[in-house]
């Protein structure tokens, strides 16, 4: 390696527009703590459905400390999340900001994903040891509030694509699921996917499968919730070794890379279906080579992977570490591993594929 006597000297030009880069990210990381106490305290939403306001009027519409929404506004508006009209000194969301910082069922919804951050920065000490000693970190052993984001970050994807994109994509399932048919949910987390699906099909079953203890509590309540009965039920099993057999429709939304055995999970899958049954395996965006991911999208899942879903998969039997942006090509090879015929392509969006396998 060159010590610094003998490295050549940076660019001045290139490492000004690097440090500018840098300060654009800092300025990111700096606004996670704001993002936090905006949401938590509804000064987002009290932007998002009222008028231009002041920092007084909306320090009192939300009970909180003029002072401190006035420094807050100002970091919004600097952060380009809320507009700011110099001659009045009043704070405003335009429809765009409110879209995806203000409205909390809205599609676009954008704060959910915040606490993932957070979960990654409290999991650093554990992450550190594992980077020296390559041993896995268990999806259970972060924070909750990673469980919590996790549901937050993808469910406006699911409800912007589940049912009106992917199912339709999948030949013939959607008709199936229409007339009444038996859906497994693996690796369901909270059930946001599963309640959607159980939602929009009134005729099928849905029974939602994660190893999460905590995750299936939450599942079943909100199933409760939303009154779906014995139609959409929870519980704790493993991908290995979750029960019954000829479904119609099994369903893994980004989980397949977080295990250990994703190769056993596939055989485990195929031996679940109806012959006519389809596995629907939902996996983060990502081309098959390095030099395809190397964009923001990239940039999210490679880190969330560092901290997050190749921990959680070293941590199981076999643990063999596919990471977040394994791409097509390696899926591909790890489900037909399983016994699965074809595996195509079905829909995709900028932050998921939707490959659909047949047994
Ligand atoms: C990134 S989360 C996705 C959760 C949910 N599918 C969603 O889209 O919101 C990954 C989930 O996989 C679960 N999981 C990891 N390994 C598993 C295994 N071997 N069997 C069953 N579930 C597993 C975790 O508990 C976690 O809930």
């Amino acid at each position: 390696m060159a010590d610094q006597a003998t490295a050549p000297a940076p660019n001045p030009d290139k490492l000004m527009s690097f440090m500018f880069k840098l300060v654009g990210d800092l300025g990111a990381m700096a606004s996670i703590g704001p993002m936090l106490i905006g949401e938590k305290l509804g000064l987002y939403k009290a932007l998002a459905e009222g008028n231009p306001v002041t920092p007084e009027e909306l320090a009192n519409a939300t009970h909180t400390n003029e002072r401190y929404v006035r420094e807050w506004l100002c970091s919004q508006a600097a952060s380009g999340f809320v507009d700011h009209d110099a001659t009045s000194g009043r704070f405003h969301m335009t429809p765009e900001q409110a879209a995806a910082l203000g409205h909390e069922n809205s599609p676009f919804y954008f704060l959910g994903a915040i606490e993932m951050a957070v979960a990654m920065v409290r999991a650093e000490p554990q992450i550190l040891e594992a980077f020296r000693t390559g041993q896995g970190v268990g999806w259970h052993e972060h924070d909750a509030c990673l469980f919590r984001a996790t549901e937050r970050f993808f469910r406006p994807g699911y409800m912007r694509h589940l049912i009106t994109e992917w199912i339709p994509a999948m030949e013939g399932i959607k008709a199936k699921l229409d007339a009444g048919a038996s859906v497994a949910d693996v690796g369901c987390g909270h059930g946001a996917s599963t309640i959607l699906m159980a939602q929009a099909f009134p005729n099928s079953k849905f029974h939602g499968f994660d190893y999460h203890g905590p995750s299936i509590e939450s599942a079943r309540k909100a199933a409760a919730a939303a009154g779906l009965g014995d139609r959409c039920v929870f519980d704790i099993a493993t991908a290995k070794d979750f029960p019954g057999n000829d479904y119609t429709l099994v369903a893994f939304f980004d989980c397949l890379h977080d295990m250990g055995d994703p190769a056993g999970a596939a055989r485990h899958v195929h031996s679940a279906l109806a012959k006519d049954g389809a596995w629907m395996v939902v996996e983060p965006a990502a081309g098959d080579n390095v030099s395809d991911n190397l964009n923001p999208i990239g940039r999210i899942y490679y880190s969330a992977s560092t901290f997050i879903c190749t921990p959680a998969s070293r941590a199981q039997e076999v643990g063999l570490g596919l990471g977040a942006q394994a791409g097509q090509a390696r899926l591909t090879e790890v489900i037909k591993s399983g016994g699965f015929s074809s595996v195509r392509r079905a829909a995709e969006t900028p932050f998921n594929m939707v490959l659909e396998a047949r047994p």
